[in-house]
């Protein structure tokens, strides 16, 4: 299990190479010998379909992936595309001493001339090398192999999108084999989590929607029909950066909110006011055309943007039936009292002296009846009002709380 520690240390120790005391020449032959000497250079048929058994029956291999940035995040697909690089070393057996070959530690061999692990991406969707598979492995002097792809991957991922955009995202890299059971083949983690995330970071190039909080490593076996397979799982953590959805969506809702509000205030005839409302009503509902062109349509939970969203919209729907009743009775009202104004005028033009008490009295009547009703509307809007900027506060306070908890 330690064994590649104490090689790696002795590799670093450093021996003097000979390197100097071979000519080009030499350092081409010598080269060449390594490959004799490892038996390369005969066309082995066996050597890349057997797997390299040294020191016990379970071939260690050993693997380090770093997230070197996030493609892109789709939350209705529920996959992510990154981009990671991918270190695999395992010890094959294959050795020679440097001295003996001009100082060469480290040669670069064909892949298809030696075993390497089938390991597969459990999560995988899609895969696409980064840029061209490199079609060599390292080989090290003291029996590692060295193999580094670059991989852009398509993986399969859970998201929760309730507290969207506020949201923190896990998502699952799981390595495995197609074909060997835990006892043939073990996949290691290379890094501890703290050095991996730390180098990721460092790797990290894209400066995108998404922050890499964390990447950590978990091993498990799973049981498979008849097989227990060990499986590596990565399981990385990113975060959104929410700014540009509170610019353009939670801010622009939110504003027309307490323009509805303010609107109440509007000093105008009822159609004016309904028609600015109605235009409330319609910024709202092109904002939650955006909104739904990124939230997936199946959620378990209704992400809480879309309360938000849809809430409002209802609030400001309410606010302009409320003005359509006040309208309504605002225009009894004035009908009325223009009603009872002409009669009493006509009726004053045609009789002059007679019957002008019962007259005025009926006009007092009338004028009282359309004064009543313009109390009850304006009785209506004020209770309106403040039930309405209640609900609006108690509202928000209650959506903040589940929010930010
Ligand atoms: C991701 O891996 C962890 C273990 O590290 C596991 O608990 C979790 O269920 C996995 N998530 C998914 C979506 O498979």
């Amino acid at each position: 299990m330690y064994l590649h520690w104490l090689l790696l240390v002795l590799a670093s120790v450093g021996w003097v190479s000979n390197a100097e005391n071979c000519s080009f020449a030499d350092y081409s032959s010598a080269y060449k010998n390594i490959f004799e000497h490892l038996g390369l250079d005969k066309n082995n048929i066996l050597m890349p379909d057997i797997r390299p058994l040294y020191w016990s029956h379970t071939t260690d291999v050993y693997v380090d992936l770093y997230v070197t940035s996030i493609i892109d995040v789709n939350e209705k697909d529920q996959s992510i595309t990154t981009q990671v690089k991918m270190i695999t070393f395992q010890l094959n057996g294959l050795f020679w001493w440097f001295e003996d070959f001009c100082g060469i530690q480290t040669i670069a061999v064909k892949k298809d001339m030696l075993w390497t692990p089938d390991i597969l991406i459990k999560e995988s969707i899609k895969t696409e090398f980064g840029t061209k598979q490199s079609p060599y492995v390292q080989l090290n002097f003291w029996g590692m192999s060295v193999s580094v792809d670059i991989l852009a991957l398509t993986t399969a991922c859970k998201m929760d999108l309730y507290r969207f955009p506020f949201d923190t995202q896990i998502c699952n890299i799981t390595l495995h084999s197609a074909v060997y059971t835990k006892e043939e083949l073990t996949i290691n983690p290379f890094s501890n989590n703290k050095s991996l995330s730390q180098e990721s970071k460092e790797l990290f190039q894209a400066q995108g929607e998404w922050e890499l909080l964390s990447i950590d490593i978990s091993d498990y076996t799973s049981n498979f029909l008849w097989n227990s397979q060990d499986l590596l799982i990565y399981q990385i953590t990113i975060k959104r950066r929410p700014l540009l959805y509170v610019m353009n969506i939670i801010l622009p809702v939110f504003v027309f909110l307490v323009l509805d509000v303010m609107s109440f205030f509007i000093d105008a005839s009822g159609t004016e006011k309904l028609s600015f409302k109605v235009t409330l009503l319609l910024s709202v509902s092109v904002l939650l055309l955006i909104l739904n062109d990124t939230l997936p349509s199946t959620s378990d939970k209704l992400p809480l943007i879309g309360i938000y969203c849809s809430a409002i919209f209802s609030l400001i729907g309410i606010s302009i039936l409320e003005t359509i009743l006040v309208n309504l009775l605002k225009a009894k009202g004035a009908e009325k009292r223009s009603v009872e104004t002409t009669a009493a005028i006509t009726g004053q033009d045609n009789v002059e002296d007679l019957q002008s008490p019962p007259d005025s009295v009926r006009d007092q009547d009338g004028m009282q009846r359309s004064l009543c009703w313009t109390r009850v509307a304006r009785i209506i809007d004020v209770t309106f009002l403040v039930l309405y900027i209640i609900t609006v506060i108690v509202f928000l306070s209650v959506l903040k709380r589940t929010w930010f908890p």
